[in-house]
């Protein structure tokens, strides 16, 4: 049996999930993978508060070099997030030689070009299961279970905050700030939560999925980015009504027969009957729709500290294994394969669209409406509108479009926004027929 000594730094929640784990389950890992994963050292700025696991306190540092350039650890495990030291930590070790395990899905999607090639370059060892989507072992999926397969397209919920909000808005018919406050409350959420529910949180994870599908570091960039913050109750309500729920997605997907791809994270209306419309509460899921495989679907938990902690550990047993085998990079981090690079911009995307428009109650607005879709190509699938409730003169428009231009929405809505009967700003959500 190998023992890999493990070098941590961060000893935070998942840190501490790490050591708990191999305390726990150390035995069973090492028997059942012949690699037994042992801490030798933890750095942190704090080693004097009790994070509730079992360590030997001989092990703890505040000196970070302890574990970069100490020459009997096998493996750096990077848990102190952000982009910025954390960056410096893992080129170091890569530097030094020593393969890196890490949680951190900013720093990938924003240096990876930039990691990997230090990787490529030492040829020690870089691994991310825990970026992405906690516990799911979903790179893994992606790298070597679905090696087989062109990738046609992904559909994930990556943020097990966004999620909880909007179950719990679609359950109990309360509105976003309530259920977001309640959220902070109980520690779902963060105490500055634009990261999660501005969805960068999910861009972050879905930037890295596409990479691993399509074989191009793609980075931030091509994204785009839409929240939940903005969502309305009624929409979500309209939705159900319409068979949809909103669920905040990262989509990748080809975009037609010419190798180009769309890359986007949005709220999305989608079938209430799909699978992934019933992934409720904290959970994360990614579909995975490969041309040889058909649709698979990954569930589980995507953040905290065991399931995090579990994808960590995965990683720390593949590291040992390429050490005890001599086989650094045996499955590369990430090998550009190039046969996909553009993404469409998002004006191009083709898609159903979901629009909520507030008009007076007159004659001929429902033909001026429609007029003006029509001159944009846009075909309307279906119209729902209420009667105006008594002592108002207004009243909501449910329109679902058959597939369209996002340009062409766009316009339309601009110029459907100007119309004198219109009030407000039209609401427009996109759809997925998953
Ligand atoms: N804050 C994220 C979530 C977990 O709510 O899912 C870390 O990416």
């Amino acid at each position: 049996m190998r023992e890999i000594r493990v070098g941590l730094i961060g000893f935070g929640t998942v840190g501490s999930g790490v050591v708990k784990c191999l305390h726990n389950n150390g035995k069973l890992i090492g028997a059942r993978s012949g690699v037994q994963p042992v801490i030798h050292k933890i750095a942190d700025l704090d080693i004097v508060t009790d994070r509730g696991v079992p360590i030997d306190k001989s092990l703890l540092t505040t000196n970070v070099s302890d574990v970069l350039d100490n020459p009997d650890i096998d493996v750096v495990v990077e848990l102190v997030g952000g982009t910025t030291i954390a960056k410096d930590f893992v080129l170091r070790a890569l530097k030094n030689g020593k393969p890196v395990v890490t949680a951190n899905k900013a720093l990938l999607a924003y240096h990876g070009d930039e990691i990997f090639a230090a990787a490529n370059e030492s040829g020690a060892d870089i691994y991310y299961e825990a970026s992405v989507a906690g516990g799911i072992p979903i790179i893994k999926a992606l790298r070597e279970g679905l090696a087989a397969n062109h990738i046609r397209a992904i559909y994930g919920i990556l943020n097990g905050t966004c999620n909880y909000i909007l179950t719990r808005m679609e359950r109990e018919g309360l509105s976003f700030q309530p259920v977001l406050d309640d959220a902070q409350a109980l520690g779902y959420a963060e105490a500055e939560p634009s990261l999660d529910i501005d969805g960068d949180d999910t861009a972050h994870k879905t930037t890295i999925l596409a990479s691993l599908a399509y074989g191009e570091w793609f980075g931030m960039k091509p994204l785009f980015i839409e929240g939940i913050r903005h969502l309305d109750l009624v929409d979500l309500r309209y939705a159900a009504e319409a068979g949809y729920k909103i669920k905040l997605l990262g989509i990748i997907k080809l975009a037609g027969n010419n190798g180009t791809i769309e890359m986007r994270v949005h709220p999305t209306l989608i079938p209430t009957g799909s699978m992934l419309a019933n992934v409720s509460e904290v959970f994360n899921a990614v579909y995975v729709k490969g041309d040889v495989v058909g649709d698979t679907m990954f569930y589980g938990r995507g953040a905290g500290m065991d399931a995090t902690a579990s994808a960590v550990v995965a990683d720390l047993v593949d590291v040992g294994l390429n050490l005890t085998f001599e086989s650094p990079q045996r499955v590369s981090a990430f090998r550009p394969h190039g046969t996909y690079s553009d993404v469409v911009d998002m004006e191009d995307i083709d898609c159903r669209y979901y629009v909520r428009l507030e008009v007076l109650d007159e004659p001929r607005v429902l033909g001026r409406i429609a007029d003006i879709l029509g001159n944009g190509g846009i075909s309307i699938a279906s119209v729902t509108q209420e009667e105006a409730k008594p002592g108002t003169d207004s009243l909501p428009i449910i329109l679902i479009t058959h597939q369209a231009k996002e340009r062409s929405i766009r316009r339309a809505l601009t110029e459907i926004s100007q119309l004198d009967v219109v009030r407000g700003t039209p609401v427009m959500l996109r759809i997925e027929d998953i």
